[in-house]
């Protein structure tokens, strides 16, 4: 008899046999000499730069060769940077037939599947985007709000007055929490319990095990061995979680993720089938759990290294003005952008800034220079949250999701939870920042170095 765990292996090892090479099938790689200029580095050291210094690096590359500048990195296109808004709006608004993302995401591969989002491109995207956007527009936000609220007020009840710990650890737990109640819907406590370490080794992968897939004998190795053996649990659990939910008769008064995916696209006989879901599902977990971390720590140590701001804050809380504490989340993510760079890989030859680009080149503007340019963000490096208040920051120098058809589609949802758990922090903690932070690269995202380390004592 075959069994529904003989069916989940099965895809998995169907998922695994289909893996693309890194850098992802397309347009031969380019003449390198017909690209901006950039560092005459063996390829080694200006991987170094870009994956260890990244901050610095980028910073310096736009000093030392302007506005548009190219790196080259081992096993990868040549990466053309751009950094003026104007220049971002022009690959934003792109061809989606011309400028891939998908590509450029290939890396995640083994872990988000054929149909994630991130890795799909032209009318697969196009449609997968559709089907999944009805679960992030304003309604639906709305309704996930309660839950949210509850897990961030349950993790911050949990804080001892007069502690100091590394924020980034408790915001990486909470927003796990979120993703696995609110996006995957699973309330069972026995599901979950099975589900948590499944789901923390998958999003610990590290880009070595991803580079590492190109050569399947690798796989029976060390943390080859153990990444294949957490995905196929991992897998398990969710067609089992997704079966069970296809049996639900409540499926349309479920006001999560998953649930909504499900129903989504039915009567016009488009409906995601288990393994779409899957995939999406594992892509949201991944593009949504540590960004939002995050982003909501440097949140908490940027505002607990101004007692001005945090007295702000706490009065923005009393008086239930979310608008101050989106403008927090908002400032942090532009003084910290937690991606550096949003990439398209060219389909075609394309014109971007008056620059002439070969077909294989890939191109994106940098999010790290574009937050740092003082004609857009006057005294860039200080923390200002009032940039954002009763106005934004003009188009596209503000660019922590990307943009174009290809903008983060959790946008919403990451800025709905992030006001939500600052809420519960700043309504019951006073927060003291400990010790000074910096960026550091943690595979795609840039955490803080030292997990934002925050003192907290009870308010009241
Ligand atoms: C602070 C939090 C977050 C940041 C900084 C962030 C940033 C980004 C960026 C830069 C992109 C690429 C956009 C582009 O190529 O133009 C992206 C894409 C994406 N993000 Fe987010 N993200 C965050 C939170 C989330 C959340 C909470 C979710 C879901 C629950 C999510 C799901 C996705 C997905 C599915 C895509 C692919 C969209 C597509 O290709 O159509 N992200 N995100």
């Amino acid at each position: 008899m075959v069994t529904l765990d003989d069916d989940a292996t099965r895809i998995t090892e169907r998922r695994f046999a289909r893996m693309q090479p890194f850098g992802g099938r397309g347009p031969a790689p380019v003449d390198q000499r017909s690209l901006p200029p950039g560092p005459r580095w063996p390829m080694i050291l200006q991987s170094i730069g870009l994956l260890r210094f990244r901050h610095q690096f980028v910073l310096w590359l736009h000093r030392r060769y302007g506005d548009v500048f190219t790196v080259r990195i081992l096993g990868g296109r040549p990466l053309v940077l751009f950094t003026r808004p104007e220049h971002a709006k022009e690959i934003f608004a792109g061809d989606p037939e011309i400028f891939h993302a998908g590509k450029g995401n290939s890396i995640l591969g083994p872990i988000m599947g054929q149909h994630s989002l991130l890795l799909q491109d032209s009318v697969e995207h196009k449609r997968a985007r559709k089907l999944l956007m009805p679960a992030f527009n304003g309604h639906a936000l709305r309704e996930y709000q309660s839950l949210v609220a509850e897990l961030a007020r349950e993790e911050v009840g949990r804080w001892q007055s007069g502690s100091d710990f590394r924020s980034l650890e408790r915001m990486n737990a909470l927003t796990l929490e979120v993703i696995l109640r609110v996006v995957f819907g699973v309330s069972d406590e026995a599901r979950l319990a099975q589900l948590r370490p499944c789901v923390n080794a998958t999003v610990d992968v590290s880009p070595a095990v991803l580079l590492g897939w190109g050569y399947p004998w690798l796989q029976r190795f060390g943390p080859w061995k153990r990444t294949v053996a957490n995905q196929y649990a991992l897998d398990r659990l969710m067609y089992a979680e997704i079966r069970e939910r296809r049996e639900a008769t409540d499926l349309a008064e479920r006001t999560d993720v998953l649930s909504r995916l499900m129903l989504v696209g039915a009567e016009e006989g488009d409906a995601l089938d288990d393994t779409e879901l899957r995939d999406q599902l594992v892509t949201l977990l991944l593009a949504g759990h540590e960004t939002t971390a995050s982003a909501l720590s440097w949140a908490l140590y940027e505002i607990g290294r101004s007692p001005e701001l945090l007295a702000r804050t706490q009065t923005a809380v009393d008086e239930g003005d979310d608008v101050w504490l989106d403008a927090v989340l908002k400032e942090s993510m532009r003084l910290h952008p937690i991606i550096p760079m949003v990439v398209r890989t060219l389909m075609k030859p394309a014109t971007i800034g008056g620059v002439d680009l070969p077909a294989g080149a890939t191109v994106g503007p940098s999010i790290i220079v574009s937050h740092q340019r003082s004609e857009s963000h006057p005294d860039p490096e200080v923390f200002r949250p009032e940039r954002f208040l009763g106005q934004n920051p003009p188009t596209n120098t503000w660019i922590p999701f990307g943009g174009g058809v290809r903008r983060c589609i959790g946008a919403g949802f990451s800025l709905m939870e992030g006001v939500a758990v600052l809420r519960e922090v700043f309504s019951r903690y006073a927060v003291a920042a400990v010790g000074d932070d910096v960026p550091k690269v943690r595979n795609i995202t840039s955490v803080p170095r030292d997990g934002a380390r925050i003192r907290v004592t009870a308010r009241h």
